[in-house]
């Protein structure tokens, strides 16, 4: 094959997937890749791509013969120049399919500007091809429509974002990236210095400190749409990097904050064409987890109802449940003939969970006709519905939080025993949910169901290192109601703090932050740092809190997320040009790897022999 150069007089005139009708019988000149040729004899066809979309293209030996010719050789992804006239097909070959599909390019110039080798999966969506092949060969797979529509909607989001935040006075600013660690309760990324051997530099998990710093240098309303990196267990929703949309506003109460943030995703999901409900609904964190058995509460289901007060001693101990616990129930709204075999799988998960699971409540109306039917007209069960029972079991230990069934953040306010049973009922009613509901018109990605989480406790204690951690992170503020609590019942102290939770993912966290050094100190000293520790670790910090630091607050919101949600997609891999695995592995360029005994040794470092 001759490849040609790009002529220098050869410009491009449209873009592949804009030409329609009105555009029949001019010249146009459109560059792309071939994503398909299909050989009849006289007449070649090759649906042309670029980013814009596909256009037919047609080769006719009679009319054009060397340009016919030439055309034999495409392949799959050879690049191309073609000069041509649109015209109009036949009706009976349009093809509906395409933006371009009543036009078609007849060719009378064609430019071979790059071969390409036999990509390993075709360019097109609805193929299935695995997810390691797509991210090794990332570059072909960004050509495919429906990433290019991701990375499309995730560029016009952040754009709104950039443009509301400027026009409301919020000013960008980057913040560093070699710089300490701050402590956001995941591990960091260690950058070792050359210049200063045996010290590291940390990779920011967020830029929460230096945005304090920027309130107390004045500049009042700060904005960065900026990388995080956080060396964690990663998850569909989760990336070890990854984009934060980070805000901080001096002179702020909770509810500035939050209100700005609904006006920003009223007009971040407003550019993607979707209108939202506000005001979003509030729950305090003791509340969400009653009504959900979670801190982040997908509202597209039915909640949780709390049916302790319809049974009595005597009824929970003919079920065999325990007394102390509390009694759940939840309907799944649709599933009422779920088979034997789908309701033993729902209460292996129970199970698995350390609570008791009643999944057949017409067989318990037998027993307890009165607190049955009462439940049912509490929790709206229609004939058609499933109700489901949770309940911890009787005289055991095994409600407790587990791997399994993993307590959510700042478990104070609930005993470990309650918090096993919401939080297995709140698991279980989205389980159900994802696996039958769905079928049933629930949990319909085009409904978008905001909700804010406050008031969650300041503190949760961590039983292996017996000591007290951040529920958010040290700087969140108390409210000033619990401060006498500080020291005397940490676990009672609550924090000025907000999540904004879409769907049933946490999209964003923020605070009011603590502006006074003297109640920074105590924090510190209920985390259990000395003043020495505080200061080594945060002393710039809390020197800097000394000077006249003004009251602020702010928030930090998850931009993979909320565009993965807005796509509609599962993975915010998905809206990410090059994402890493759930193994944190670049797949593409193979990073991490091993680097050189020479580079090792300019940073003053060893490796240790047995890397298992
Ligand atoms: P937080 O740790 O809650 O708060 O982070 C804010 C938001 O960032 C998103 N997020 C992630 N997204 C993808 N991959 C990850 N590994 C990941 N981790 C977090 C979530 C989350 O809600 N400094 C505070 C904010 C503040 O207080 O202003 C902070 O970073 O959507």
């Amino acid at each position: 094959m001759t490849i040609d150069p790009l002529p220098p007089d050869l410009q491009r005139t449209h873009g592949c997937g804009e030409l329609r009708p009105a555009h029949a019988n001019s010249r146009a000149v459109v560059m792309g890749w071939v994503a398909r040729r299909r050989d009849f004899g006289s007449l070649n066809f090759i649906d042309l791509r670029d980013r814009t979309g596909l256009l037919q293209v047609v080769f006719n030996a009679e009319k054009f013969p060397k340009v016919h010719l030439k055309a034999q050789e495409l392949r799959s992804e050879c690049v191309v120049a073609v000069e041509g006239e649109i015209v109009h097909r036949d009706p009976e070959t349009f093809n509906p399919a395409l933006a371009t599909g009543e036009v078609e390019m007849v060719a009378n110039q064609l430019y071979i500007l790059n071969d390409s080798r036999t990509p390993p999966f075709p360019i097109e969506d609805n193929v299935p091809t695995s997810e390691e092949v797509r991210l090794r060969y990332r570059y072909l797979d960004l050509r495919r429509p429906r990433m290019q529509a991701n990375l499309r909607l995730r560029h016009r989001v952040t754009l709104e974002i950039r443009q509301f935040l400027s026009a409301q006075g919020f000013l960008e600013m980057e913040t560093p990236f070699l710089t300490r660690s701050t402590p956001e309760g995941a591990r960091d990324y260690l950058v070792p210095s050359r210049v200063q051997p045996g010290s590291f530099y940390a990779l920011p998990q967020s830029p929460q400190l230096f945005k304090q710093l920027l309130m107390m240098g004045g500049l009042e309303k700060y904005f960065q749409i900026v990388r995080c990196f956080r060396d964690e267990d990663l998850r569909a929703d989760r990336q070890p990097e990854f984009t934060q949309v980070d805000i901080e506003m001096s002179f702020v109460h909770p509810e500035n904050v939050m209100e700005l943030t609904e006006t920003l995703m009223e007009r971040a999901f407003g550019a993607a064409g979707v209108r939202i409900e506000r005001p979003f609904p509030r729950l305090t964190y003791e509340e969400a987890i009653r009504q959900y058995g979670t801190d982040k509460p997908d509202l597209r289901l039915p909640p949780l109802h709390s049916a302790g007060q319809l049974f009595s001693a005597e009824d929970r101990q003919s079920l065999g449940i325990n007394p102390e616990a509390p009694l759940v129930a939840f309907r799944v709204p649709g599933c009422g003939n779920l088979s034997r075999k789908e309701r033993d799988g729902l209460r292996e998960f129970a199970e698995e969970r350390g609570v008791k699971l009643f999944d057949d409540l017409g067989r318990l109306e037998s027993k307890l006709p009165a607190p049955v039917k009462a439940l049912r007209e509490q929790a709206g069960a229609a004939p058609e519905d499933l109700l489901l029972l949770v309940a911890g079991p009787a005289g055991s230990e095994s409600g407790s939080p587990s791997d399994s069934n993993p307590a959510p953040r700042g478990n104070p306010p609930f005993q470990p025993l309650e918090l096993a049973v919401y939080s297995a009922a709140g698991a279980l009613r989205l389980h159900a949910g994802q696996k039958y509901a769905q079928n049933h018109g629930m949990l319909r990605p085009e409904d978008y169901r905001f909700l804010w989480v406050t008031d969650f406790p300041m503190f949760e204690y961590d039983e292996q290192e017996k000591r007290f951690t951040a529920t958010h992170h040290p700087f969140t503020s108390p409210h000033e109601e619990s401060l006498g609590k500080l020291e005397s019942d940490p676990s009672a102290v609550k924090a000025k703090s907000y999540d904004l939770v879409l769907n049933g993912q946490e999209i964003g966290g923020g605070s009011i932050r603590t502006h006074r050094p003297d109640v920074q100190r105590r924090v510190f000293r209920v985390l259990g740092f000395s003043e020495q520790q505080a200061h080594a670790r945060f002393g710039f910090f809390l020197n800097a809190l000394e000077y006249g630091t003004p009251p602020h607050g702010g928030i930090a919101l998850g931009l993979d997320r909320i565009i993965m949600l807005l796509a509609k997609e599962n993975s915010i891999r998905e809206v990410i040009p090059f994402p890493k695995t759930a193994r944190a592995i670049d797949l593409m360029c193979e990073a991490p790897s091993p680097v050189s005994p020479a580079q090792l040794d300019e940073l003053g470092l060893e490796q240790k022999k047995d890397l298992s």
